[in-house]
């Protein structure tokens, strides 16, 4: 009987579930929505509880029929989510996610006072709102109460692999995003624990991303109809982990991913920091490393645009409107949730500047899709100046769907854009770190060059590119003329 492997994205709007069969083919897709909160401006939660019953309930789905062909389970995950465990291993408040900008005091005091080079030399990283540990500084000032019952701090997918196999595992690439992990020797920082108030046994044991932390608990197996010897890999952060689903493997490779948040990940034998720290220097699922930038919000902000604010679900009806890619007069800053790179700032904001009465809904939407692809030339350019030379990128995500975005995207970088077979990066990536951790491919590398299809490419249009060029300089100034305006807000 075949073998087929599982791959579970936690994602932030749902969980995507993939089995992929043992030649990488994938047999089926199931997806689950939940719910976020955005308590207060800035602020996002979710319950972890929600993540655990929407995933078991598409595990039920994505395995009927194929029970026992499978042999492993592993995850991409949203990173940075603080989930706090208490000493009976239950959840004490709603999970703090990656997107949230409470911890803008926090940050400040770690970045100032306790200093960006301490950081940096620890950690490969300075402290960004939405990063784990700020998180718990600002719960042992404003809840008290609750920081005193923590008995583990988990990462998303970590807790949802918790529930499934009973182990308490991270892997290398998502603890490298919670400002506690020294990323460049792959272990927990002691000294960061220290200054983050933060208990050496609250965190879990770290795994390399490939590597098997456990088998699934016996009763779990039982209701899903599984076998108890399914494996649990450890998985990797979703950015990790779509890179693994796009073969984002080799040194230099690029993968641009555009789904609720938006990100430019460049894989790299070598770790290397940035010199401003304005990239995440992090651990790569395949052993080594990668530089990334993170943009809070991407998809989410075509999603606010046609959903919340026009109610037009017809995204390709609206996209066909947009012809004269190049030549537009509006501009969207698309910090809807504040932004982490390059600008590290959580007060900032959304903004259209420079419509005029012959404005209409075709520009303002065309400004979506430009402003989040010059916020990721932003990250673009802090690469470019670090010395790595990007020639091409592979694309994936939900806006990775969209050919218009697509070509935006090539444009305003001015570079080769690939699209792949699959879409489903992260899931994939999942599905693809199991059959690795099973021992049906020898490495990660062998998986990828083994399943990832290239199956086209958008190359940018020298005019196109040149218009795009002069407006990125527009854009790029626009950011620092609304700063100052920010914290009024
Ligand atoms: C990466 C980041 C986001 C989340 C989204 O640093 O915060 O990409 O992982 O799920």
């Amino acid at each position: 009987m075949n073998a087929v492997f599982v791959g579970i994205d936690l994602g932030t709007s749902s969980v995507k579930l993939i089995l992929m069969d043992e030649n990488g083919h994938i047999v089926r897709t199931v997806s689950k929505e939940y719910p976020i909160s955005f308590p207060k401006p800035g602020w996002s939660e979710q319950s972890p509880e929600d993540w655990y019953v929407q995933s078991v309930s598409g595990l039920h789905e994505l395995c009927s029929g194929y029970e026992a062909q499978v042999r492993g389970i592993s995850f991409g995950g949203q990173m940075h989510g603080l989930v706090c465990l208490d000493a009976q291993d239950q959840v004490i408040r709603p999970a703090i996610l990656w997107n949230d900008g409470r911890t803008g005091e926090e940050c400040e005091y770690l970045n100032r006072i306790i200093g960006r080079d301490v950081l940096s030399a620890e950690t490969g990283n300075i402290a960004f709102a939405g990063f784990t540990a700020p998180k718990i500084l600002w719960m042992r000032e404003h809840e008290p109460e609750n920081y005193a019952k923590i008995a583990k701090i988990m990462l998303p997918k970590d807790y949802l692999a918790y529930r499934l196999s009973g182990v308490h595992a991270t892997d290398v690439s998502d603890a490298s995003g919670m400002l506690l992990f020294d990323v460049k020797n792959r272990r927990w920082s002691e000294k960061m624990c220290e200054i983050c108030s933060v208990k050496r046994e609250w965190l879990a044991q770290v795994f390399e991303s490939y590597e098997v932390i456990g088998t699934l608990r016996p009763e779990i197996a039982w209701e899903l109809g599984l076998s108890a010897d399914v494996k649990v890999i450890a998985g990797a952060g979703d950015n990790a982990a779509a890179a693994i689903g796009t073969g984002t493997v080799g040194n230099g490779d690029c993968n641009i991913s555009l789904g609720t948040s938006g990100t430019i990940f460049i894989a790299s034998d070598r770790y290397t920091v940035d010199q401003q720290n304005a990239l995440h220097s992090f651990a790569h699922a395949n052993g080594k490393y990668h530089l990334m930038g993170c943009m809070l919000s991407a998809a989410s902000c075509n999603q606010w645009w046609m959903g919340e604010i026009l109610r037009d679900r017809d995204f390709a009806a609206a996209q066909a409107q947009i012809t004269e890619l190049g030549d537009n007069h509006v501009y969207f800053l698309p910090y809807l949730m504040g932004e982490r790179s390059p600008h590290n700032d959580p007060l900032a904001r959304g903004a259209f500047v420079g419509m005029s009465m012959d404005t209409g809904r075709a520009q303002m939407l065309q400004a979506v899709y430009e402003g989040v692809a010059f916020g990721i030339r932003d990250s673009f350019e802090v690469a470019k100046a670090s010395g790595l030379g990007i020639s091409r990128t592979k694309i994936c995500g939900g806006g990775a769907k969209s050919p218009l975005w697509r070509k935006i995207m090539a444009n305003v970088l001015g570079i080769a854009v690939d699209s792949i077979e699959s879409e489903e990066g992260p899931a994939l990536g999942g599905a693809m770190l199991a059959a690795v951790g099973c021992g049906r491919f020898s490495s990660v590398e062998e998986a990828a060059a083994g399943i990832v299809k290239v199956t086209g490419t958008v190359e940018p249009d020298a005019e196109t590119a040149g218009k795009y060029e002069a407006r990125y300089q527009v854009f790029r100034q626009i950011y620092p003329a609304l700063k100052q305006v920010y914290p009024l807000l």
